[in-house]
This record gives structure tokens, sequence and C-alpha cells, in this order.
């Protein structure tokens, strides 16, 4: 007889920024009980907040009513505080901004106070789910790698671990499913596939851009009318943020050692400027 899979009810989102607000939001409407965790009171408010006005979209644009967003909101629990994790929590999903060893320590914070048999999951871009995984449950853990916007993009890179054990791919893969989103199987080498071959890309803009090659404007026009790509790779970039593209092409450039992956100078300098994109109000292009 076929085993059941385990099944997710309640789940824990640590990080309410870009990607965890757009995670909660897609789980909450789906009915999951959300646990959004933030740093502090404020920034979990914050993150409830941006929720709210992406749902206020979603209702413009006729794609939900007014009772489901008010059945969202109330599917969602602001906590802050990592150590008031709820330890009853059938998944966490992490994310948090893209460190190492700040994701290392969430994980090893909370595998103390979250049920043994709950699944840990990274959304992490770039970072390897196997080094993630070795001191913390490495056959319940795995990546769940959503697009941004999270509402919004179909796709979900889900990677497994040297040791991600079958159990946990097939229940992450039919959350993903039941949630609306495709489920792609990737196994874990730096940047996984999506940001193997998009960061390259956007860190060659980067560098068309610094020689002096074209403006910003036209490397995106260019893109955009003769790749026929949505957005320039430079709008993406502001768009993803300029350090969490920085964080990606470090991983790329150490975890295989070539040199093809160095990211561009420009880059590092505008992370150092604090010019980050969208979220800073300022990155290749202004923002108001
Ligand atoms: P972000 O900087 O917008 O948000 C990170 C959030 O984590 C912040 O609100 C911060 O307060 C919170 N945080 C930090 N430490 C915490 C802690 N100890 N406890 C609770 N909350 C904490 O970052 P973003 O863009 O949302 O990225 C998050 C992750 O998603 C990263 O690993 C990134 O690589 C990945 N990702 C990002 C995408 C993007 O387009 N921005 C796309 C796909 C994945």
């Amino acid at each position: 007889m076929k085993e059941k899979n385990m099944e997710i009810k309640n789940i824990s989102v640590i990080g309410g920024g870009t990607m965890g607000n757009g995670i909660a939001h897609v789980l909450a409407l789906k009915d999951y009980q959300v646990n959004l965790v933030e740093q502090t009171e404020e920034l979990v408010n914050k993150a409830v907040k941006n929720i709210s006005a992406n749902l206020d979209r979603q209702i413009k644009k006729e794609i939900i009513n007014l009772e489901d967003k008010n059945r969202t909101l109330k599917n969602i629990i602001a906590i802050s505080g990592i150590k008031n994790i709820h330890a009853e929590t059938d998944l966490v999903i992490e994310a948090i901004y893209e460190n190492k060893d700040a994701k290392l320590k969430i994980f090893n914070e909370i595998n103390n106070i979250v049920k043994q048999d709950s699944i840990f999951a990274s959304n992490t871009s770039s970072i390897s789910i196997t080094e993630l995984s070795a001191n913390n449950r490495p056959e319940k853990f795995i990546g769940m790698h959503f697009m941004n916007p999270v509402p919004v993009m179909q796709l979900v890179e889900i990677i497994r671990g040297y040791s991600t054990n079958n159990e946990t791919f097939n229940v992450i893969k039919e959350l993903t499913l039941k949630i609306g989103k495709i489920p792609v199987e990737v196994f874990d080498y730096p940047g996984f596939i999506s940001n193997r071959i998009l960061m390259p890309m956007i860190n060659e803009a980067i560098y068309a851009l610094m020689e002096g090659v074209a403006s910003a404007e036209s490397i995106d026009t260019v893109m955009k009318l003769g790749m026929n790509h949505p957005m320039g790779p430079l709008t993406l970039a502001d768009f993803i943020g300029l350090d969490v593209c920085l964080a990606i092409m470090e991983v790329l450039y150490t975890g295989f050692n070539d040199s093809k992956y160095r990211p561009c100078p420009l880059l590092k300098k505008m992370v150092a400027a604090k010019k980050l994109g969208r979220k800073s109000g300022e990155g290749f292009f202004k923002y108001a």
C-alpha cells in the first residue's frame, strides 16, 4: 500500500521582506495557517501591511474579492523574534537575507524548538542546500526557491540537498501544486538552474554599462526588443536587489572556482554605496 505523505497545515515563514511576505501571502490565500516571523514587531507589522496592500492590488485586478482578502489576513499570525516560533509548525520556510552564516544561525536556533518531524526549507537563491542542512535534519531539509513577485510568478525551483529524502521532496512538490505553482526539480549546485543562467547575464549587462558600451536604457532596450525579454537585465537587477545579485554572483564565483563568474566591480561599488535598486530608491534607475 502506498504510504500517505505527511500533511502540511501550519507553516512558519521566517523573514517578511520582499520574498517572505509574498510567500506568506500565497500560502495564507490557500488557507494554510501561516506564522510570519520577523525580527521586531515593527518589521512584522510592516510585512503584514505590505501583504494587505498586495491583496488590494489583486482585488483591483479582480483576481480575488474582499472576502478572500479578509480570510487571507486572518490566516496570518504575526510573530516577532525567532525564539517565539511555533513549535508545532509542520514546515518552516526561511526567507531572510542571502547570507549563509545568518541562515545557518536561524536553523541552528530553531532546530531545538520546532518538532522533529517538521520540514525545513530555504528560499535561498543560490546557497548550497546541502551546506545549509548539514547540522539540522538533512533528510527533511529542502530548497524551495520562489520567484519574485511571489503572488504573480508560477515557478518554484525545488532543490534536493545531498540527503533530502523522497518523502520531503514529495510533500513539498504537492504543496507547491496545491498553491497553484509549478514545481521544477533541481539538484544542488551553485545557483541551481535559474540563477546560474540569469545572474551571469545580469552581471554581463553591468560590465557592458561599466565599460561604456551603451547606456543603461539602451542595454535594457536591446534585451527587451531584441530578445523579447519582458524586462531589461538592469531593471530586473534593480527589482531583485543589487545586494541579492552580488551575493549570488559571489556564491557562483566561489562555488565553481571559475573566473567567468567574477562579480562586476560596478555591482560591488553600487552595493557599497547602498544603491540597492528599487528597495533603496535607486539602482541603475531611480524610483519614486
Ligand atoms: P529582504 O532583505 O527583502 O528581506 C529579508 C527579511 O528578513 C528582512 O525583512 C529582515 O528583517 C528579515 N530577517 C533578517 N534576519 C531575521 C531573523 N533573524 N528573524 C526574522 N527575520 C529576519 O530579502 P529578500 O529579497 O526577501 O530575500 C530573502 C531570500 O530570498 C534571500 O535568500 C534571497 O536570496 C531569496 N530570493 C530573493 C529574490 C528576490 O528577487 N529578491 C528571489 C528569490 C529568492
